[in-house]
């Protein structure tokens, strides 16, 4: 039977379906927004030649993947009873990654991360009504812990339900978690939750470039205003797949959430600055509040300006980048008898790549089919 996996046009999306290709055989049931079956193949193309060259594109997509054109915001994920019905009859787990990071929209965030993973969860109780239900991965994030301070946060702390949130991003993915968990039956569900995910750790090349070109400013600035024993967690998208994808195979993982983090081997920003080769800079942590004030007065300015889309982005990432806050990962590596490779390893070629690329990845649209010759 196969895995239906929601989110697959995505970053991480991406990451789960060349990875599930590869570790496991048969079909795989993609939910694509599209308008046409031509669409949604251009759309997984995009995502997936990160991945692999057109031709082995091609085959597997001819032979392995599945495609179903359809919105998690819509009522049924907006399949026809038909479609539905064909795709209840092949898939017997879910594996549901695709989510709204939109940090400026509560609107956005609610509709597709509370309203969309409930349509999400009512196929899968369809599944376990039948019987064939075998899992439900639910793809989380370390967000759902709120604000947070010099922690090192475990799974079974993180939710706190009188303690304010993060942003709507984080309020919309904890209650998402908590339907999963509320409305499928126990033993099904497995919840992962990811720290910040950024680059491979295996190559330099990226599609996802936010928080690269944050820690290219990190590495430039004359001055940096946060505290340089700080530690920032981050993990390569290679590593969460392929977590995932093995977890959820599993027959009994020991647990039910996971946190898919660097913990408490994260770097601290001494450690990045160096590895970012960006030599000897001044830590004033002191400077904090005027910085994130002058981010939020330059993020309204012009949104073209180079300088308030930079400032725009560090206004969303400030809140994590000073929480000196980890996630604890001894689970994950209990499991899997491993950890995450450290940001170390691979941040300077990922640096390397995102500045000769101008911090864009080179896309090929998907060939035009030969136009055949009328015959004469
Ligand atoms: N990136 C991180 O650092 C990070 C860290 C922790 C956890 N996570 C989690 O990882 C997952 C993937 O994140 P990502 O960074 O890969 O995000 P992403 O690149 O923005 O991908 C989001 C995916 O969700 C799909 N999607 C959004 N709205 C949809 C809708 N209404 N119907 C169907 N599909 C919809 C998108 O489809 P379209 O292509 O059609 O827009 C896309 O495939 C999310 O659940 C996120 O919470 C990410």
């Amino acid at each position: 039977m196969a895995v239906f996996l929601t989110g697959a046009t995505g970053f991480l999306g991406s990451y789960l379906v060349a990875e599930l290709l590869n570790s496991r055989e048969g079909p795989l049931c993609l939910l694509v927004r599209a308008r046409h079956p031509k669409e949604a193949e251009a759309r997984l193309w995009r995502s997936l030649q990160l991945h692999c060259d057109y031709e082995t594109f091609q085959r597997l997509f001819r032979t392995r993947m599945k495609v179903y054109l359809g919105d998690i915001t819509q009522k049924g994920l907006g399949l026809s009873p038909e479609v539905r019905e064909e795709l209840l009859s092949g898939a017997d787990s879910v594996i549901h990654c695709a989510a709204s990071l939109n940090r400026r929209s509560y609107e956005i965030c609610l509709n597709v991360n509370v309203k969309g993973t409930l349509e999400v969860v009512k196929l899968a109780q369809d599944m376990a009504r039948r019987g064939s239900l075998r899992r439900f991965s639910n793809v989380s994030t370390v967000a759902v812990a709120g604000h947070r301070r010099d922690e090192a946060v475990r799974e079974d702390k993180a939710i706190r339900w009188n303690a304010p949130d993060l942003d709507a991003y984080g309020a919309t993915k904890k209650m998402a978690e908590h339907l999963a968990r509320e409305l499928l039956p126990e033993g099904a569900v497995l919840t992962f939750r990811p720290s910040a995910i950024i680059g491979d750790s295996r190559f330099a090349a990226t599609t996802q470039f936010d928080m690269v070109r944050a820690f290219a400013w990190l590495a430039k600035a004359p001055a940096l205003p946060l505290n340089p024993s700080w530690k920032i967690d981050i993990v390569p998208a290679d590593f969460v797949a392929r977590a995932i994808a093995e977890l959820h195979r599993r027959e009994r993982p020991k647990h039910d959430v996971y946190h898919l983090s660097a913990g408490t081997d994260s770097l601290d920003y001494r450690e990045i600055v160096a590895v970012l080769g960006g030599g000897r800079r001044p830590f004033l942590p002191g400077l904090q509040r005027p910085f994130t004030k002058l981010c939020d007065w330059l993020s309204d300015r012009h949104p073209n300006w180079r300088l308030s889309r930079m400032a725009t982005l560090l206004k969303f990432f400030m809140p994590h980048l000073v929480e000196n806050t980890v996630y604890d990962n001894a689970r994950l590596r209990e499991e899997l008898g491993e950890g995450p490779p450290g940001f170390g390893v691979y941040a300077k070629a990922l640096m390397a790549y995102a500045e000769e690329h101008r911090f864009k990845f080179p896309y090929r649209p998907l060939p035009e089919p030969p136009v055949l010759e009328a015959a004469s």
